[in-house]
């Protein structure tokens, strides 16, 4: 398994804060906001990570994280040209760097505590398809992708911000593939909005039955408002309070 970490796009939503640096380097409580999902792949054991960005700040990115050393990893960089290309997008510039293995994607401006470790080592074993993360969220579901799952876990649907979900479940920026996931995306049509979605590269997989969806406790998106980037840093403060994370 290989990691993706997707620090692009525009991020209009956090101006003028993001007028003239990346979301992702915004801080955090005490950290940059990149350094949550990379501390997350990093426990996953997956060794090899690649960071897009877009090409205005992807030098602050290498200055910020260098060769990986520090971490005990390998880091890469790639630049994405179109930052409203979309995740789907984005993902397909990982292709060379997957080198036909599996791959795990986290936004950049998603923070959770759940530990990828297990699932990481349950889908290499399994080796086909694709897992999704969701969350329970019952009141802001709609500004996410939504997941609709039967009793069992069956995922039945999932729709890119719905103005009707159909469940309380938010579909996370964490995102299991394998490697067919760059003939997938070549096969996608831009949206309404102009991007490539990541919610129609999973319903991919769901159409054929290979796409799994894994329940996490908290999660957070720091990069959809300014109320949520202060609610992460509260809520990761509190969690550094506690011993929960470090
Ligand atoms: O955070 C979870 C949500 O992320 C999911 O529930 C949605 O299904 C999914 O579409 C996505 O929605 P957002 O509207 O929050 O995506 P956003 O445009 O904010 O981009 C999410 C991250 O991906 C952000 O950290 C920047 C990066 N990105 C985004 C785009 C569009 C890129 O690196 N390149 C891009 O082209």
């Amino acid at each position: 398994m290989r990691g993706l970490i997707l620090a692009g796009g525009l991020a209009t939503r956090l101006r003028p804060l993001t007028q003239v640096t990346n979301k992702h380097l915004l801080p955090v409580y005490n950290k940059p906001m990149i350094f949550y999902p990379l501390d997350s792949i990093i426990k996953s054991g997956v060794k090899e990570i690649l960071i897009l960005s877009s090409s205005d700040h992807a030098g602050h990115f290498a200055n910020l994280l260098g060769s990986g050393d520090q971490f005990g990893v390998r880091l890469y960089y790639v630049i994405q040209d179109n930052p409203k290309g979309g995740i789907a997008n984005a993902i397909s510039l990982a292709e060379e760097f997957a080198g036909g293995q599996n791959l795990l994607v986290v936004l950049g401006d998603n923070i959770f505590g759940y530990d990828l470790k297990p699932a990481v080592e349950y889908f290499d074993k399994k080796g086909k398809g694709a897992i999704v993360f969701g969350v329970k969220m019952p009141t802001e579901s709609k500004q996410y992708g939504v997941i609709e799952m039967d009793t069992q876990g069956k995922v039945l649907s999932i729709e890119e911000k719905p103005e009707h979900p159909k469940s309380d479940i938010a579909q996370t920026g964490i995102y299991m593939y394998d490697s067919r996931v760059f003939d997938f995306v070549r096969n996608l049509k831009p949206s309404q909005r102009g991007e490539l979605e990541v919610t129609d590269l999973n319903n991919h997989y769901l159409k054929e039955a290979t796409l799994e969806c894994r329940l996490i406790d908290w999660w957070i998106d720091a990069g959809t408002s300014h109320d949520e980037l202060l609610r992460a840093n509260n809520m990761v403060a509190e969690k550094i309070a506690k011993g929960v994370i470090k």
